[in-house]
């Protein structure tokens, strides 16, 4: 299999963190039910291809998300695998439940618009934060690490443009109450590079250093790459990816899948940059899951890797 040229950026950080979400974004918005086994079998091959963080499912309520309604099942098969396995919990139900079967990691996820926050959470911004503040508290009191996801941070669908002023407010209560790392999600997948800078470059003002941050760009217009890649530069060194370009959101029906993994992957070995993730490997493991989804994967690098005759 073909790999890219390796030629170093100096401006690029040596490394970074790729926290998957793959079983989690990717399959919660997926239209027929997943067998628990093939999702578990899944993090189990991302684990093998080298990838460190795989967020594994969530602990919302099962009516929400019926797609990850299987967590108490599937949880427990793959919890003894040496990766983080983060979890989506919105609430103390949903830390219980993650605390009872040995989470080590968990994450919140807050709007910066209100109409989100009423779409996918049923509260208002601020009454969303309220639902959080106890849980991270006492999420950090059980000794865990606490994620905070932001989205709408770039455009919303019923909103539009997000001013940025907006975005800072909520991660920063976010960073308050405690959250580790901060994901500043594009939901919809419109941003373009020149707001991700002037985005992270308001957060840092703000206090908020590109050590606390990731990015979590869905692909709707083709941009996620170049989006981190403004990201990079800026000194972010977490992003969020998705196995073969999984993803969505149910509850923001213009959310695509998110950047692939492999397409991100193919561009950091190209520069030089350590993940410690193995693009034959990961690329396999998005070809099988595209079987078991009986469709092929969006991710044009598995495309072109696994079509590759010569
Ligand atoms: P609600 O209907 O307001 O719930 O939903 P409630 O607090 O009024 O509680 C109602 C009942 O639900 C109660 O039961 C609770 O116990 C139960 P009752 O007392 O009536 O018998 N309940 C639960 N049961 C199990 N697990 C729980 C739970 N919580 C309450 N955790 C709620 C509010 C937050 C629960 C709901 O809106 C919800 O689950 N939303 C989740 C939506 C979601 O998962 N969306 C996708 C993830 S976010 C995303 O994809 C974006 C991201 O990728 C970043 C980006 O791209 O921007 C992260
Ligand atoms: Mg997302």
């Amino acid at each position: 299999m073909s790999l890219p040229m390796t030629v170093r950026d100096p401006a690029l950080p040596g490394r970074v963190r790729i926290h998957e979400v793959g079983a989690r974004d990717g399959l919660q918005n997926e239209k027929t039910a997943v067998p628990t086994e093939v999702k578990a079998e899944f993090v189990r091959r991302l684990a093998a291809a080298g990838l460190t963080t795989i967020e594994a499912t969530s602990f919302v309520h099962p009516k929400w998300v019926p797609q990850l309604a299987d967590a108490e099942e599937l949880f427990p098969r793959v919890r003894d695998l040496p990766v983080r396995l983060p979890v989506l919990v919105p609430n103390e139900r949903g830390l219980d439940r993650a605390l009872a079967l040995g989470a080590r990691e968990v994450a919140v996820f807050a709007s910066a618009t209100e109409s989100f926050a009423k779409a996918n959470l049923n509260r208002t911004v601020d009454e969303a934060l309220a639902m959080f503040a106890p849980t991270v508290t006492r999420a950090i009191e059980a000794g865990l690490k606490v994620r905070g996801y932001l989205s709408m941070c770039f455009g919303d669908p019923w909103e539009g443009a997000v001013p940025v002023e907006q975005v800072v407010r909520v991660t920063k209560a976010l960073a308050d109450m405690g959250c580790d790392e901060l994901s500043l999600g594009d939901t919809i997948g419109v941003a373009t590079p020149g707001h991700v800078g002037a985005l992270l470059t308001a957060l840092n003002e703000a206090g908020v250093p590109d050590s606390r941050l990731a990015v979590h760009f869905h692909d709707t217009y083709g941009q996620a790459l170049s989006n981190t890649l403004a990201a990079l530069r800026h000194g972010v060194t977490t992003v969020d990816a998705s196995a073969g370009g999984l993803g969505g959101c149910p509850y923001a029906k213009s959310a695509t899948g998110n950047l692939a993994t492999e397409d991100l992957v193919w561009m950091l070995d190209g520069l030089g940059i350590e993940t410690g993730v193995d693009l034959t490997a990961l690329t396999a493991t998005s070809v099988w899951m595209a079987d078991q989804l009986g469709r092929p994967s969006p991710s044009r690098t598995v495309r072109a890797l696994s079509h590759k005759e010569s």
